[in-house]
């Protein structure tokens, strides 16, 4: 192991940094510190390997410390570190774009490129609204979500998201959005391996809002193809199917939030192919850059960006943008990522090892706590029942205790999610469930 540089070392002072999504006392009071990270493993400012079990944080696909990557990166700063994308381009994100295009679902081939997760989806909720104005259908302003789901933090994106916490503080967010049940049915579905076979009649939600607004003021719906945030719940089998059908009937637009599921996560390049429906936009970021740099992306059917290209041709189409949409050093790194998707086939590494990894993760099946478990491509959902009055303590235990046995895992209330790097093997795999399977035993 190379020596850790100095400024990995545990800092003096914790105080500064607010951190996110962190109950930040608790934290500090007992810090859980990666400062360096290789292939399937970090280490601890200590030198203690840890193995992640959820590629950071679901973004890094293609394992730690990529040289590709790096030199990639190395590379583009040297040459230029930042050119201005309004009004301006530059070679290598034309580039980019073109080579995304291609492995995204048919007619997808218009790529805004954004700085995260958040920016993808409200960037999509604007394009969406945005679309049905140029088209002189300026009524269809209405935004549906769906209960349960993530849709990172922005305002838009809360606010079609349907999870309680991330909603509640922050005032009355978007007006006009409407909600789909969640899709999550323990009472039928507990144990289901592979697809959930109950509950593509839950699509027929959509008939609601539009009986009570009527079509005509609806703008979008966006889903995510699989619920990562809150605990991996996967679409019930023609549940997507349904849903496109519906969007499709009476003229709104699907859009897919892919942040978790696209760049082969599922065995796919994006859930849309996995599952076999196409929608109108698909929102990405992660595992886009393989999570070295950040950045974001949407990829927009060609006749959505069309319907833009209408006016003057000196006017501007589209007013929205970020100062660093396309910086050149992200795309230097998503495109060095794609690259090693492409050339080590890491997609179809996902698809052949799917099998053993949900094996893994069903053999966990009558276990103490355990209620319900669920897996596809490279995911897992391990439910455990709730402590009595103390939703969550069971699983935030559970991530102390496997942190410290030296493997990383994801919570959210009392579902542990894991998403390892596609590099992972068999042996990996094993040592994993070992682990938690030894972990969960021992909790109260
Ligand atoms: C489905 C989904 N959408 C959006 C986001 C937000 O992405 P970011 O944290 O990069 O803003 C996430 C993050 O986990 C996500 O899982």
């Amino acid at each position: 192991m190379n020596a850790i540089p100095k400024s990995s070392a545990v800092p003096a002072d914790l105080d500064a940094f607010w951190m996110p999504f962190t109950a930040n006392r608790q934290f500090k009071a007992n810090p859980r510190l990666l400062a360096r990270a290789e292939g399937l493993y970090y280490w601890t400012p200590e030198g203690r390997q840890v193995l992640d079990g959820t590629s950071g944080l679901w973004c890094v696909n293609a394992g730690h410390g990529r040289k590709e990557i790096t030199d990639a990166v190395a590379k583009q700063i040297a040459v230029m570190d930042y050119a201005p994308p309004f009004q301006m381009g530059h070679p290598i994100a034309f580039e980019f774009a073109s080579a995304l295009a291609e492995i995204t679902p048919r007619g997808l081939d218009r790529v805004f490129f954004t700085n995260s997760g958040s920016e993808s989806v409200d960037t999509a909720l604007k394009i969406a609204i945005a679309y049905h104005r140029v088209r002189g259908e300026g009524a269809r302003s209405r935004l549906i979500g769906r209960e349960r789901g993530y849709h990172g933090v922005g305002f838009g994106g809360i606010t079609v998201g349907g999870m309680v916490n991330n909603r509640k503080y922050f005032g009355t967010m978007l007006p006009g959005v409407d909600h789909l049940r969640h899709t999550h049915d323990p009472a039928r579905n507990a144990f289901s391996q592979g697809l959930p076979a109950h509950g593509a009649e839950l699509a027929d939600d959509l008939e609601r809002p539009v009986a009570l607004h009527d079509a005509s003021t609806i703008a979008a719906v966006i889903v995510e193809p699989i619920a990562g945030s809150t605990g991996v719940l996967l679409p019930p089998r023609g549940y997507l199917k349904r849903l496109r059908e519906l969007c499709t009937k009476h003229g709104i637009l699907l859009i897919f939030d892919e942040v978790i599921t696209g760049f082969g996560r599922t065995g796919s390049a994006f859930a849309a192919q996995e599952f076999d429906v196409v929608p109108d936009m698909i929102t990405c970021a992660k595992g886009l850059t393989n999570g070295a740099v950040p950045m974001g992306a949407v990829f927009v059917k060609r006749e959505i960006h069309d319907a833009f290209m209408t006016g003057p041709p000196g006017s501007i189409e589209l007013f929205h943008g970020y100062t660093y949409s396309a910086h050149p050093i992200a795309c230097a790194a998503g495109l060095a990522t794609q690259r090693i998707y492409r050339n080590e086939g890491l997609f179809e590494r996902v698809r052949a090892i799917a099998p053993y990894w949900s094996d893994a993760v069903h053999a966990l099946k009558g276990r103490r706590h355990v209620v319900d478990l669920r897996a596809y491509g490279l995911v897992a959902g391990i439910d455990l029942s709730p402590r009595d009055g103390a939703p969550g303590a069971r699983a935030y235990d559970a991530l102390v205790a496997a942190f410290n046995a030296g493997l990383l895992i994801r919570i959210t209330g009392d579902t542990i999610a894991l998403s390892p790097p596609f590099i992972i093997e068999r042996k990996d795999i094993d040592r994993i469930f070992e682990t938690l399977g030894a972990i969960i035993d021992r909790l109260d």
